[in-house]
């Protein structure tokens, strides 16, 4: 059986073969059982057409554990090497996609096993002395999500670095900024841009979080109640990068709660970047001609020929229906399993590939997208030069003369119903007229440039805030 690889899988992972029935199944636990594994059976319980891609990880964690055995007297030092140079080749026929899978070995684990146990005889036999398939994968697991969170991270900064460069470039452009997608005060494009990047920077510290929890090494555990055989948890946990041991083995052979939180993580990431494209598929509106995306990053109709459509944000929109999709897959799963291990635990990979994979790809193409897209500052302008974005800066002028905010909101309002009944700007109207309140000054209100300039206080929009938040973004990022 070959297994069509996803374009993003690293350069040399293609032609992977799999086949089946190559290995009696029983070749794992004959002992017990007089008859072979169904075909059907094989079938329906394998997951090395997908979760072969914890190679790296498995043979890491088994040259660890075939090392903590001889340091515990089980293996010589010449049996340890056997395993390790055994298991490193077959790391590197993974890679160069010359290993046959065996779908009648089940997953990557018994895959790898049993092919150094072919290659050097008995002593592959004793790798899996105080361990099971069961820690093994938990291990696996979380050295997978540890190097896949590193890299996310690194996709979202970039997206971060596309966004903060946006940001430079249109700092001062004015727009309105909307509530309930209607005009509400005036900011700028920069100020907009952003705002996502201080969302990314929660999701990457939430990365951050995530992987200071999954970082235990569950090893050691073995099936659900640890071993005879005490094999140094502490310098396995080490030797891989952990910064210690779980405490309770029934725990640690059930939890999921490490993916579980990932594939929220992603969820809430991609919900970031839908309410981006979002954005993004309104201002590329006739209706709104706020920003220009590239060539590059739309597509055409195959029958209306002025078409230029936003697919990329709505793939993007699309896609996250699937992330929030996957998390509730796996806690659907979780939520009705005692302890420890069942074999339901098997289908948490599927969807935190699939997150994973997902969300890199969105990352990164959006990144290409935010950093060719241009903003229509002319329309930005003229739909922020709306006098009615500066009602609120007139009830504050109003307060700043002593009338009590409750007042001036209602005095401004009068004002806004006397221009929309005389068809009148609210910036041409006899102000005086209405209340005398209003000084011959009320007119300085409605300048947006005064506005915006006005709004220093932190966070708030002000062209030099934004300057600021810029400088302060490209220190931290760096
Ligand atoms: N392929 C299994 C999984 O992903 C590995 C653990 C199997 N353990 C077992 N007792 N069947 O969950």
């Amino acid at each position: 059986m070959r297994c069509p690889l996803r374009s993003n899988e690293r350069a040399g992972l293609h032609a992977r073969q799999f086949s089946a029935n190559l290995f009696p199944s029983s070749t794992m636990w004959h002992g017990r059982f007089t008859q072979d594994t169904s075909s059907l059976v094989q079938q329906f319980g394998e997951s090395v057409s997908y979760d072969w891609r914890l190679f790296p990880h498995d043979i890491a964690g088994s040259i660890a554990h075939a090392r903590a055995q001889q340091n515990a007297g089980l293996l010589t030092a010449d049996e340890f090497q056997k395993i390790e140079s055994g298991l490193r080749e077959i790391e590197k026929e993974i890679l160069d996609g010359k290993f046959e899978f065996k779908t009648s070995l089940e997953d990557i684990h018994m895959n790898i096993e049993a092919e150094l146990t072919r290659r050097i005889g008995p002593t592959g036999a004793k790798l899996h002395a105080a361990r099971s398939r069961n820690d093994q994968v938990a291990t696996d697991t979380r050295l997978y999500c540890r190097t896949q969170i590193g890299e996310i991270m690194t996709a979202a900064t970039k997206l971060q670095y596309a966004l903060l460069d946006r940001a430079e470039k249109f700092a001062a452009s004015m727009m309105p900024g909307y509530t309930h997608l209607q005009r509400g005060q005036p900011v700028t494009a920069g100020h907009h841009f952003l705002a996502y990047v201080e969302m990314l920077e929660r999701d990457k510290s939430r990365l951050a979080d995530c992987l200071k929890r999954l970082n235990i090494c569950p090893l050691g555990s073995g099936a659900l109640a640890g071993s005879t055989i005490n094999l140094d948890r502490q310098a396995i946990a080490a030797e891989l990068g952990f910064d210690g041991v779980t405490s309770n083995s029934m725990d640690a052979i059930a939890d999921r709660d490490y993916i579980a939180e990932l594939l929220f993580t992603i969820s809430l990431c991609g919900a970031h970047l839908s309410r981006l494209s979002e954005d993004l598929i309104l201002w590329c509106t006739a209706e709104f001609s706020f920003v220009q995306l590239s060539d590059a990053h739309t597509t055409g109709s195959s029958l209306m020929p002025q078409k230029k459509n936003p697919d990329v944000c709505e793939l993007t929109r699309g896609k996250t229906g699937r992330l929030i999709g996957n998390l509730l897959n796996l806690l659907t799963n979780l939520k009705g399993l005692p302890l420890t291990y069942n074999r339901d635990l098997q289908e948490d990979k599927p969807p935190l590939f699939d997150s994973v994979d997902t969300l890199k790809l969105v990352l990164a193409v959006n990144a290409e997208m935010v950093a060719a897209l241009e903003m229509n500052e002319e329309k930005c302008c003229a739909a922020a030069s709306d006098p009615m974005l500066l009602a609120t800066d007139l009830a504050d002028y109003l307060v700043r003369k002593g009338v009590p905010f409750r007042q001036a909101h209602e005095l401004v309002g009068k004002a806004v119903a006397e221009s929309i009944r005389t068809k009148t700007p609210l910036d041409a109207l006899d102000l005086a007229a209405i209340d005398p309140a209003y000084g011959p000054d009320a007119a300085e209100v409605f300048s947006v440039e005064r506005a915006l300039t006005a709004r220093t206080n932190p966070g708030a929009p002000s062209v030099a805030n934004v300057r600021a938040e810029i400088s302060r973004w490209q220190k931290q990022l760096a």
